[in-house]
Order: structure tokens, then C-alpha cells, then sequence
């Protein structure tokens, strides 16, 4: 099953877990939107026809949801009632820690084992450094700001570009780097706007800067203030772009799909080898695996490298 937001990359894991447990010999069903598929009982067996020709796809072939229904014990009791009656007894969730602690109370109602992909553009699950989705979104936003870059250079403005990312500031500040923006603000740096101004004005005055791109997590609640401010202070026409959801969208690049096949494999080896709540992830090069708690436990901290590294454009 996927549950939360949708993320590039789900449709390869499905794809390839399945292949995969039914290699092992496993029964494989699928279960369609998410957690709320699980209440309504939209579970079907799965096919090979069904998991074919979807390596490309965006989105989630499954579809999600995010449901509130699951947090009554009533309506999980329902969910699990739709299990037993197919004899499953192990499930797959690829999604964001909220879907995994979401299973790991219906394992400590009903002792279902689970295994969770993460899978978020957020990339905000603690434990691991990749999340899938994350590379999609992140050549969504580049081709945006490279576009955008475009329009600013011919008509000497500046841009603020809002990206998604909820409270995390991976996405604006890998996209910041990666984009070669003025300016990049993300909840976890310190910014000053005295600072900023002053190296832009230099730049103006100085190096004939004629355009400005400043990206902006969405989570700084920033980027209507920033733009007011480059007319302001800096005396330069401005425009806000807010990315949205287009974020979300598009095929796969080739990174989610192969990091979508090893978690899906490491998913179905987890529980074959009888992990009960274990998320897969990925760290200083290497996959494994880590109990719920290590991850639902503990807050994700941007790597303080990247963090490092932004410094310089955020003053
Ligand atoms: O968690 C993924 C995400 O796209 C966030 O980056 C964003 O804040 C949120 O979901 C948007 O949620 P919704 O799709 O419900 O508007």
C-alpha cells in the first residue's frame, strides 16, 4: 500500500515488491488508497498485469490518502477484519512516518508485522538520507528555477521561488545550491536580511547583478515578505512563482527507481526474515534497517553540511 502524500517512485516500489515477494513465494495483494483503502476494504490480488508498465509513472498507481478514520481503534479493527479474511499477514507501506506510526499502533492492536519504504519529497524521516521522491521533485524544481532564470536574466527581476517541503528545508536548499540562487531561506538557518541586502546592492552597483533568484521554503512562511522586500529594499521589480504541487508530479528519474527496487527488496527480506516494524533506509551510502521507534521517535535534522554549505545565502 502507499499512504500520505504521493511521491515519484511509489510505482517501482510496488512494482518491484511485488515481483519480488511473489519470487520468495508470497501471495502479494495490493491494497488501493491507503489507509482509508484498508478501512473500505479495496484490497485485490495482485497481478503481474496490474504491476506492469508502470516503472514510469508518477504518482501512485495504488492512489492515497491521509485518514483520520485510522486513529479510531474501531475503524482499524474493521481493517484488520478485511486481512484476516485473505490471510494476509504481512503488509508494506510506502509512505512518511506518519503512515508508519500509523501501522505500528495496528501492530500493537493486532500484531500485523509491517516493513515502510520512506517516501516523501520532504525528505524529513529521520534515520534515513534518502526518501523516495526526493531527486524527482528536486529535477521538477530545477527545470522551474532554470526556466524562471530565464525570464529574470530578460527582465531584470527578481524571483522568489517557493518550494514545498512542509517545516524541512531540503528540497529549497539543495535546490538553492544546485539552481546557483542569490538568496535561499529554510527554517533551519539563521538568515539576515541587512546582510543579504548588502552583498546584493555591492553586486548591483559593482558586478552588474541584474536579476535576483531567491528560493524560499514553503516552511519559513517567507516568500510574500521576501518579494515585497527585493521591490523595497532593493528597488528591483519582483515576482513570487509558488512551485505547488507540480512538485509532487512526474515520472520517476532514475535514481527513484533504482532506490525504490533496493528498498523494495530490502522491505521483503525484512519481513521475511521476521521484522515486525522496521522502516528501511538508507545512510552514508548503505541500506538497512531501523525499529519504528528509531524513527518515529526522533526528529529529522537537515545534514549540517548542506546546512553549511547554504550559509553564505542566507546573509
Ligand atoms: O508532505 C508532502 C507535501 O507535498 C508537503 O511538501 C506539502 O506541505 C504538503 O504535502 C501538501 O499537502 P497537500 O497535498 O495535502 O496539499
Amino acid at each position: 500500500m502507499t499512504s500520505g502524500g504521493d511521491a515519484a517512485g511509489m510505482n517501482p516500489a510496488v512494482k518491484c515488491a511485488v515481483e519480488y515477494a511473489a519470487s520468495k513465494g508470497y501471495k502479494p495483494y495490493l491494497v488501493y488508497d491507503g489507509l482509508r483503502g484498508l478501512i473500505d476494504d479495496r484490497i485485490v490480488e495482485a497481478t503481474r498485469e496490474i504491476v506492469s508498465g508502470i516503472m514510469h509513472k508518477g504518482g501512485t498507481i495504488l492512489r492515497s490518502s491521509r485518514s483520520q478514520r485510522f486513529f479510531d481503534y474501531e475503524y482499524r479493527k474493521q481493517a484488520y477484519e478485511n486481512l484476516k479474511r485473505r490471510g494476509i499477514g504481512k503488509l508494506i507501506v510506502i509512505g512518511g512516518d506518519g503512515s508508519f506510526s500509523a501501522l505500528n499502533q495496528f501492530y500493537s492492536d493486532f500484531g500485523v508485522p509491517f516493513a515502510g519504504i520512506p517516501a516523501t519529497i520532504d525528505n524529513d524521516i529521520a534515520g534515513t538520507d534518502y526518501c523516495l521522491g526526493v531527486d524527482t521533485a528536486l529535477n521538477m524544481i530545477r527545470q522551474s528555477v532554470d526556466s524562471i532564470r530565464d525570464t529574470a536574466s530578460s527582465f531584470s527581476r527578481g524571483f522568489v521561488i517557493e518550494v514545498m517541503g512542509r517545516h524541512c528545508g531540503y528540497l529549497a536548499l539543495t535546490s538553492a545550491l544546485s539552481c546557483g540562487a542569490e538568496i535561499c531561506l529554510v527554517p533551519e538557518l539563521e538568515y539576515d536580511l541587512d546582510s543579504i541586502g548588502a552583498r546584493l546592492r555591492y553586486e548591483m552597483e559593482h558586478e552588474n547583478r541584474g536579476y535576483i533568484i531567491a528560493i524560499v521554503a514553503e516552511g519559513t512562511k517567507m516568500s510574500d515578505y521576501l518579494t515585497r522586500w527585493i521591490k523595497d529594499t532593493l528597488d528591483m521589480d519582483a515576482r513570487l512563482t509558488v512551485l505547488g504541487h507540480v512538485q509532487r508530479g512526474g515520472s520517476p528519474t532514475v535514481h527513484d527507481r533504482i532506490m525504490a527496487y533496493k528498498f523494495a527488496v530490502a522491505a521483503v527480506e525484512a519481513l521475511d526474515a521476521g521484522e515486525t516494524n522496521a522502516i528501511m533506509v538508507y545512510r552514508d551510502g548503505t541500506y538497512g534497517h531501523l525499529p519504528i521507534h528509531a524513527v518515529a521517535d526522533t526528529k529529522y535534522k537537515l545534514d549540517p553540511a548542506l546546512v553549511r554549505l547554504g550559509k553564505p545565502l542566507a546573509r
